[in-house]
């Protein structure tokens, strides 16, 4: 008989969807939906995802498995190994356009790198690269995002209680300064067309596309490149040679999309530091560290709940069988990041971690993702994260809300940040 994969059967097909499929959808692929959130948070949907996958991996071995429903074939990764191999190999047997992620993100960025298919890519990537690299190495960018995030962090300093809707509406005006300049801090009709456009996503190919809101963004945000003097991001975008394939304005929503993870993130660190009185004193102190503790949190909940790749030739797996071209193969990040079985601080909040190499060295820990298609705006969220954060924590924040983010027992594997609030008060008080 001839060499075959692992197939998941009916039962385990429905358990996938149910209890890892499904609850992302309930939270929303694109735009987090809040109620979805603190649904999720409460019933921790995550952990039953990773107990599915473990149990898998624990029946037929570290091998992928295969999983076809809905006229599609899935191969679900479960080693690290695979993990590394597909993101390494992408550009080569794997693509980031899978068909699922186009049906989603082309609601709102159609042509951004991320889903571009072919030979476009490559020249897609290098554009993104050389903008964002232009911001990065440029001194005056580093001076504009720390003016924006000291100005827009100030009012919250100034307030006695500090709660998610607050903070985020700070945290936008905040990339809209870094991604559009100045000029654009006030511009909320951007941010809701885009959000308006994130919602249809979450629906995928079931959502009619809406053309019209979706001209007006792409104009609202030519109009920052076109200005005399752009500002942020876009001075980038205009300094750097494009052709019309690119599509500059379409690269540029990837940017205004992707930023908004960081908000999450950074909250939740927040959240973890006031819990570890003597992490938020070295946190304070030392940029690399706190760096790390942003990081530590992106394992911890990562915001890219799966890295997702269609096959665009066959290929070779152990065991002698052999993977056709258009298959999805899927790497679900909560299970890797809380892998219990590979690494020993998986529950635990250690961003030491990030600081000596052991979390580099495991491509499965990859909030940022790695290889080809890693992440552009890394470095920009997390020096962005850290201003921010320096800034926070001259304040004692302790949470009010009952959430379990404290040392000693195991973080949950969902996070509701939504409904994680904070009181300035005694440093000796920690939820
Ligand atoms: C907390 C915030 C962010 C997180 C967690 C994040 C995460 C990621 C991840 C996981 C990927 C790779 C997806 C994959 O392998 O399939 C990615 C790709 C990418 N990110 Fe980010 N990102 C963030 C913010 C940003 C920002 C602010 C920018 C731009 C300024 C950016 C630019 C990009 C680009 C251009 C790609 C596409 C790379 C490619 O397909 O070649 N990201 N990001």
């Amino acid at each position: 008989m001839a060499p075959g994969p692992t197939r998941a059967g009916l039962t385990d097909v429905v358990r996938l969807f149910a209890i890892g499929v499904l609850p992302t959808l309930v939270q929303g692929a694109c735009l987090r939906r809040s109620l979805g959130v603190r649904l999720t948070a409460a019933l921790d949907t995550h952990a039953w995802g990773c107990r599915i996958l473990d149990d898998l991996r624990e029946r037929h071995g570290p091998g992928p498995v295969l999983v076809t429903a809905f006229g599609r074939t899935g191969l679900v990764l479960l080693s690290a190994e695979d993990v590394r191999r597909v993101l390494s190999e992408t550009g080569v047997s794997f693509t980031t356009a899978n068909r699922e992620k186009i049906a989603a993100l082309s609601h709102f960025e159609p042509d951004a790198v991320l889903i571009t298919p072919g030979a476009a890519k490559a020249e897609r990537r290098r554009f993104n690269e050389a903008a964002i690299d232009r911001c990065v190495a440029g001194p005056w960018f580093h001076e504009a995002c720390r003016a924006a995030v000291e100005e827009e962090v100030r009012p919250l300093l100034a307030e006695g209680t500090l709660t998610w809707k607050r903070f985020r509406a700070a945290y936008q005006r905040i990339v809209r300064r870094i991604v559009f300049g100045d000029a654009a801090r006030d511009d909320e009709r951007i941010t809701a067309l885009r959000d308006e456009l994130r919602s249809d996503g979450n629906w995928f190919m079931l959502h009619r596309k809406r053309h019209r809101l979706r001209t007006e963004l792409f104009v609202r945000c030519r109009r920052y490149i076109d200005l005399p003097e752009p500002g942020g991001l876009a001075r980038a975008v205009r300094a750097t040679p494009a052709t019309a394939e690119i599509k500059p304005v379409a690269q540029m929503q990837h940017w205004f999309f992707a930023f908004d993870a960081a908000p999450i993130s950074d909250y939740l660190t927040l959240g973890l530091l006031a819990c570890r009185p003597e992490q938020w004193a070295r946190a304070r102190a030392d940029r690399a560290y706190l760096r790390a503790c942003v990081l530590e949190a992106q394992r911890l909940w990562p915001t890219t709940l799966a890295l997702v790749r269609d096959s665009t030739a066959e290929t070779q797996w152990p065991g002698g069988w052999t993977l056709p071209a258009g298959a999805a193969v899927i790497a679900c990040t909560p299970f890797f990041h809380r892998d219990v079985r590979r690494l020993p601080y998986a529950d635990r909040f250690e961003p030491e971690v990030w600081l000596d190499g052991r979390a580099e060295a495991e491509w499965s820990i990859a909030p940022f993702s790695h290889g080809p298609a890693r992440c552009l705006g890394k470095e920009i969220v997390l020096s962005t994260s850290a201003m921010l954060l320096t800034e926070l924590l001259g304040r004692d924040w302790r949470t009010i809300s009952s959430h379990r983010l404290g040392p000693g027992r195991p973080l949950p594997r969902t996070a509701d940040h939504t409904s994680l609030r904070f009181m300035a008060g005694d440093r000796a008080v920690h939820g």
